[in-house]
C-alpha cells in the first residue's frame, strides 16, 4: 500500500513505466485535464476491458457504440445544456474560477459540503470570509458553469462532445427494442470517450476533460423493477452502504448490509436497482480491489445529477485523494426516454408485461464506470514498497505482461536464441510474454516488478545442458526450475491458481 513518503515514487512510476503520461501534449507544456496512456497503461486498460466485457456477457448485456459528437437538440432534450453545471466562484479582480464545492471541501475539511445547495455554499463562503487565494479579493456570488464542450460541424452546425455515453445509448432505444424482440429488461453497455470542460482540473487522471466511460444501462418496466427475479440469487450478498441519512449525522463509515435487509429497511427502494449496485460491486472486486477499500455512498438530493431519482457512488479509498468515485449507479426513471420522445416526436411507449394492451415508457437503471479512475485506483492500491523494492501487486491477468523472458547474458548466441524461442512459444500459446535482454538481470527483474509481471523466466548456461529454466515469482522472489517442455503448462496452471 502507498504511504505518504512514497506518493512521489508512485507518481513517478506511472510515468517511468509507461502507464500514464501527461498532461498532454508534454512537449508543448501540457494542456490541463488531458492525458495519454503508454504501452503499459493501454495493456492494463485492455485487460480490464476484456474482463468487464466478459462479465457483461455473463450478466446478459450486449454492447453498442455511438458517435461521440451529437447535435444540440440531443443535449437540449437530455437537459445537459441547461442543468449539467458545476457551482463556481469567480474572483472579480484576477478572474480566476474555482469550483465552489471543491474549494469549500479543501478549506473546511471537517464540514459536510456534499448535499449543500448552491445558495447554501454561497452563504458559507460569505460567512467564512473566504477570498481569492491568488489576490485576496473577497468572493461574490456563485455562478453556474456548464461542463459541455461545444464544437461546430460542417457548415457551422453547433454540436457538442458527449459528456456521457449514456445519452447516446438512449437514442438507440427504438432499435434496441426491436433488436431484443421486446424481451425486457433490455441490457446494453457502451464503452468510449466522454468530454467535460472541467474547471481547472487537478488530481491527474481523476478529473480529465477527455475520459473513458463504461456505462451499463437496463431498460425495465416499473413492475419488473420490484418483481426482479435475479434479485433472489444475490439478496444475501453484503454490500458496504453509507446512506444519506447516516452522512447527515456525520457518520462516514459504511455498514455491511445484505441487499435483502437494505430493501426491507428502505435504504434501497427497488430490487432491480439493488441488483445494479451488486453488478458494480462485482466488477470492482473481480479486479482485485480489496473489500475494505470499497464503499457505496448515497447522494443527497442536491448532489444528484439532474436525471437521477436515486444515486449511489461506488467509491474506492485512495491514499492520495481519499475516497474517489469510480462508478455511479443511477435510477434515471423514465426521465431520459420521456425527454427524447418529446423532442424527437417519437413514441417510446412499449408493452413490457404480460398484458400487451398496457404500454409504458421504460425506466432506466444505470451503472456508470469511469475507466481511467479504476486504472488509477488499481495502480495505487497495488503499489507496494517492500524493503526498498517497488512491486505492483496486481492480479496476473491484469498486468501488462504475464511473463517476462530473459536470457541471462545477451551476448551468448545460444542462450539468446533459446530465450527468443521460449518467448515465442509462450506467445503462440497466447500467454502475454515480454522479452528483455537489456541491462543487468537484477535491473530487468526490478523493471518487471514495477510493471506487476508475476513470473520471470530466465534462460542460463544450465538451460543449454539440461533444458530447464528458472521461474521467479514476483512477490516472494522464490525461484523454481522447470523443464522447458513443461513451461507453458506450469504458467497456465499458476495463472488459474
Ligand atoms: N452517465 C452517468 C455519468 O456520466 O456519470
Amino acid at each position: 500500500m502507498i504511504i505518504e513518503d512514497n506518493i512521489e515514487t508512485f507518481n513517478s512510476l506511472l510515468k517511468r513505466r509507461g502507464f500514464i503520461w501527461g498532461p498532454s501534449p508534454e512537449i508543448y507544456g501540457g494542456f490541463a485535464g488531458f492525458y495519454s496512456y503508454g504501452p503499459a497503461g493501454m495493456a492494463l486498460k485492455n485487460n480490464i476491458l476484456d474482463i468487464f466485457r466478459r462479465e457483461c456477457r455473463y450478466f446478459g448485456f450486449g454492447e453498442v457504440e455511438c458517435p461521440t459528437i451529437m447535435p444540440s437538440i440531443v443535449w437540449e432534450a437530455s437537459g445537459h445544456l441547461e442543468r449539467f453545471i458545476d457551482p463556481v466562484i469567480r474572483c472579480n479582480k484576477c478572474n480566476t474560477l474555482y469550483r465552489a464545492d471543491k474549494f469549500l471541501q479543501e478549506n473546511l475539511p471537517d464540514q459536510l459540503i456534499d448535499g449543500l445547495s448552491f445558495k447554501e455554499m454561497e452563504n458559507l463562503i460569505k460567512k467564512s470570509n473566504f477570498a481569492c487565494p491568488k489576490c485576496d479579493t473577497p468572493f461574490g456570488k456563485i455562478e453556474e458553469y456548464n461542463l459541455m464542450l461545444k464544437t461546430s460541424v460542417g457548415n457551422n452546425t453547433v454540436a457538442y462532445l458527449r459528456p456521457e455515453t449514456a445519452t447516446t445509448t438512449y437514442l438507440l432505444f427504438n432499435r434496441l427494442d426491436q433488436d431484443a424482440r421486446r424481451q425486457y429488461p433490455i441490457k446494453v453497455f457502451q464503452f468510449g470517450k466522454a468530454y467535460r470542460n472541467e474547471i481547472s482540473p487537478r488530481q491527474g487522471v481523476l478529473r480529465m476533460r477527455a475520459f473513458d466511460q463504461f456505462e451499463l444501462q437496463v431498460f425495465i418496466s416499473k413492475e419488473l423493477e420490484i418483481e426482479f427475479e435475479d434479485f433472489e440469487e444475490i439478496k444475501n450478498e453484503k454490500l458496504p452502504l453509507l446512506d444519506w441519512k447516516q452522512q447527515e449525522k456525520n457518520i462516514n463509515k459504511a455498514s455491511l448490509i445484505t441487499l435483502a435487509n437494505a430493501i426491507k429497511e428502505g435504504i434501497l427502494k427497488k430490487p432491480a436497482y439493488a441488483y445494479c449496485l451488486f453488478i458494480g460491486y462485482h466488477l470492482t472486486k473481480i479486479l482485485g480491489i480489496p473489500k475494505p477499500l470499497i464503499r457505496f455512498r448515497q447522494h443527497s438530493i442536491n448532489e444528484r445529477a439532474h436525471y437521477a431519482d436515486d444515486a449511489w457512488d461506488l467509491e474506492i479509498k485512495t491514499r492520495q485523494f481519499g475516497w474517489v468515485e469510480i462508478c455511479g449507479v443511477h435510477d434515471r426513471t423514465d426521465y431520459d426516454l420521456r425527454k427524447h420522445a418529446e423532442y424527437s416526436r417519437q413514441s417510446f411507449e412499449v408493452s413490457m408485461g404480460s398484458d400487451p394492451k398496457i404500454k409504458e415508457v421504460p425506466q432506466v437503471l444505470e451503472i456508470a464506470f469511469g475507466i481511467d479512475r479504476i486504472i488509477y485506483a488499481l495502480l495505487e492500491t497495488t503499489f507496494t514498497i517492500d524493503q526498498g523494492r517497488i512491486i505492483l501487486k496486481i492480479n496476473p491477468y491484469l498486468a501488462p505482461n504475464t511473463v517476462a523472458v530473459f536470457p541471462l547474458v545477451k551476448n551468448k548466441e545460444k542462450i539468446r536464441n533459446l530465450a527468443i524461442k521460449i518467448h515465442r512459444g509462450l506467445l503462440e500459446n497466447r500467454i502475454k510474454s515480454f522479452y528483455d535482454a537489456a541491462g543487468s538481470i537484477g535491473k530487468r527483474y526490478r523493471r518487471q516488478d514495477e510493471l506487476g509481471t508475476k513470473w520471470c523466466v530466465t534462460i542460463d548456461y544450465e538451460s543449454l545442458d539440461d533444458n530447464t529454466v528458472t521461474i521467479r515469482e514476483r512477490d516472494s522472489m522464490d525461484q523454481i526450475r522447470v523443464n522447458i517442455s513443461a513451461l507453458t503448462e506450469v504458467i497456465k496452471k499458476k495463472q488459474e491458481e
